[in-house]
């Protein structure tokens, strides 16, 4: 009988470490400011992007009065659009871009800002951007993706 109830004592004091290890850690992972990947934008499966309502048709969409979303896919080595056609998107406004990748794990970055975000295929990043007066921004991939990643690049037209 007395051994009985020692091993529920200790048992209970296990339990107890374990959770409050648990808790520590957990703790420790907020405290430290870790967080995931960027994943609000969701999750997407790289074989069916062309199933999905806005990637398959990637773009500008008008959202609100001063306020867009660009729906942009990257691959080996382009940016769709991006590369061959220009981003397009109005002066003074605020862009959301969603970015996935169909292929490997890219870069998004408008070059001389501090925009900038990995393009990782099944997943969609976001990042929210103000344009102010029309110009142009360079667009760079600046993860490794392959022999040509130094040429993946694209542009993006602030247009009046
Ligand atoms: Cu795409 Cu580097």
């Amino acid at each position: 009988m007395e051994i009985h109830r020692y091993e529920k004592i200790w048992l209970a004091g296990a339990l107890l470490l374990i959770v409050g290890f648990i808790a520590t850690i957990s703790y420790g992972a907020v405290g430290a400011g870790i967080e995931m990947v960027d994943d609000d934008g969701g999750q997407i499966e790289p074989n069916a992007i062309s199933d999905h309502p806005k990637f398959s048709e990637p773009g500008t969409y008008k959202t609100g009065e001063n306020e867009y979303d660009v729906y942009v896919v990257a691959y080996q080595f382009a940016f769709d659009p991006g590369t061959s056609d220009p981003i397009r998107v109005p002066a003074n406004s605020e862009v959301t871009f969603h970015i996935t990748s169909r292929d490997v794990v890219h870069g998004f970055e408008i070059v001389g800002t501090n925009a900038n975000t990995m393009a990782i295929p099944g997943q969609v990043a976001t990042i929210t951007v103000e344009f102010g007066e029309p110009t142009e921004y360079g667009l760079l991939c600046h993860e490794y993706c392959g022999s040509a990643h130094h040429a993946m690049e694209g542009s993006i037209q602030v247009v009046p």
